[in-house]
């Protein structure tokens, strides 16, 4: 991806990667003082949560593992509909664990809100959320998240994982979208 076609692609930079870095900073210090002496599952929501996982994996001194779910939600285009289904599970037994789901976003919190009583219903010890971003102006419904990055405007948003058409996934920093770009 050409650094000219990504800027002209951009609008603005929202979050830089100080700004990310300094609040996983902050994140990790939280998680670590809440879960000292317990063993901690961190679940990773593909593909978004890749890099957040990974930043915030490396700040943390809690004994903890790591796995993944991949899931996807029905409905058209950028736009959750509530109805998810499991494109990979996690290959770990949930049965009285500490877990902790990670994710790059909220939006309308349809999946997380499945997530959660998904994962709920493995009979695990407790099932937390840390998101990097989320969006309050665009809830439908109440999802009670542990520790939240940023909250952020109803923009469309690129970077630090987030992707349009699969791209922006790698920019370092979180930027909004020009309109041009998705036809706006
Ligand atoms: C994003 C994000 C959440 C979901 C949030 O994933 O990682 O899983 O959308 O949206 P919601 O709150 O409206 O349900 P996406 O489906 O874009 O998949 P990706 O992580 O592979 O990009």
């Amino acid at each position: 991806m050409d650094r000219a076609d990504v800027e002209n692609d951009l609008e603005k930079v929202l979050l830089s990667q100080e700004q990310l870095h300094a609040r996983l900073d902050e994140l990790a210090a939280a998680i670590d003082a809440d879960y000292a002496g317990k063993q901690l599952l961190l679940v990773g929501v593909l593909k978004g949560a890749v890099m957040v996982m990974a930043d915030l994996v490396r700040r943390l001194h809690t004994d903890v593992q790591m796995d993944w779910m991949a899931v996807s939600s029905y409905g058209s285009g950028t736009k959750s509909s509530g109805v998810v289904r499991i494109l990979k599970d996690l290959d770990t037994d949930l049965t009285g664990r500490h877990v902790l789901i990670v994710e790059d976003i909220i939006d309308s919190g349809l999946t997380l809100s499945w997530l959660l009583s998904n994962l709920r219903s493995r009979g695990p010890e407790s099932v937390e959320i840390a998101t990097m971003l989320r969006k309050p102006e665009a809830a439908k419904v109440e999802v009670d998240v542990r520790y939240v990055g940023f909250d952020i405007p109803n923009e469309f948003v690129v970077g630090y994982g987030l992707d349009y058409a699969e791209r922006y996934r790698n920019l370092p920093f979180v930027g909004t979208l020009a309109p041009h770009v998705y036809g706006a």
